[in-house]
């Protein structure tokens, strides 16, 4: 069972749910600035991913798949491994149990991975996508590599390592100069991540399916968005993956990192909103 948060009851979402999957390691109050700002007749739900934030890792019936299985030498073989199909599907269960119908997805970076695999698996599930600061292709072997290096560490020493790490390639020059109690949430987001979680998503993310064939194939209406200063996913990439889409616009959040929701949430609610007025 998923920890959820919402932005109201079930009875206002007359226009429709907005489903926001987090990204790599947080958990769903880094949606908090966009479900404040969805627009009238709108429902936001922002839950935390299995082993994240305040979800379990073991739903009960023994799904999260083990490094046994998935064996790609990042997870060891008694160690759980986070699918992308196993993130997608339970949420495609939350769809079915909390909507009135399909959902508009919303994913950043990991989460846009799991919606790329939601769209694979469950389309009748999706009315509409927003892949936010995320890519459609695979790892590469030097991405692999950083990650096996990254689930070390971490068993070793812990996640304060990778967050001191992670957080220049998260947030814009900008972001960190001006916003320390933004720094301090982000790390305090990381450091609740258990080691267990990280490395399991780690060995999950390493063995995703490369969905770049699948764009032209994406039938529901799209907003690509992207911070102006993403380091991991650059505009430049955000632009080609809006371009093989065929229903999709480009939003480029202006001063923005790699976590633009939480960056600059005044333009990022303001691409959302125009993108769901376009859905009625
Ligand atoms: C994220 O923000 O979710 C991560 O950058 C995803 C990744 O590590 O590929």
């Amino acid at each position: 069972m998923l920890h959820i948060r919402a932005s109201g009851p079930r009875s206002d979402a007359d226009r429709g749910t907005v489903v926001f999957i987090h990204g790599f390691p947080f958990d769903g109050s880094m949606w908090e600035p966009q479900l404040d700002a969805l627009p009238e007749g709108w429902r936001g739900l922002a839950p935390d991913l299995r082993g994240f934030g305040q979800s379990p890792m073991d739903d009960g019936t023994g799904d999260a798949p083990s490094g046994k299985r998935v064996g790609n030498g990042i997870a060891h073989a008694d160690e759980p491994v986070l699918t992308m199909a196993c993130l997608a599907d339970d949420i495609a269960a939350l769809i079915e149990e909390e909507c009135d119908g399909p959902a508009v997805v919303c994913g950043l970076s990991m989460g846009g991975y799991v919606a790329l695999e939601l769209h694979r698996r469950h389309p009748d599930r999706l009315r509409g996508l927003v892949l936010a600061d995320t890519r459609a292709t695979a790892d590469s072997d030097e991405a692999r590599e950083n990650r096996l290096r990254m689930a070390q560490t971490v068993r070793s020493s812990g996640t304060r390592p990778i967050a001191s790490a992670m957080i220049p390639e998260l947030l814009a020059d900008s972001t960190r100069v001006a916003r320390p109690e933004l720094v301090d949430t982000v790390r305090s987001m990381i450091l609740g991540t258990p080691p267990e979680t990280v490395v399991a998503a780690l060995a999950g993310m390493a063995s995703r399916h490369d969905s770049t064939g699948e764009l032209p194939g994406i039938d529901v209406p799209t907003l690509v968005v992207v911070g102006e200063h993403d380091a991991i996913t650059p505009p430049d990439y955000a632009r080609k993956m809006a371009d093989g889409i065929p229903d999709a616009t480009l939003a480029v959040i202006d001063g923005a990192g790699h976590l633009s929701g939480l960056e600059n949430p005044g333009a990022f609610d303001l691409a959302l909103r125009e993108y769901l007025e376009g859905l009625d």
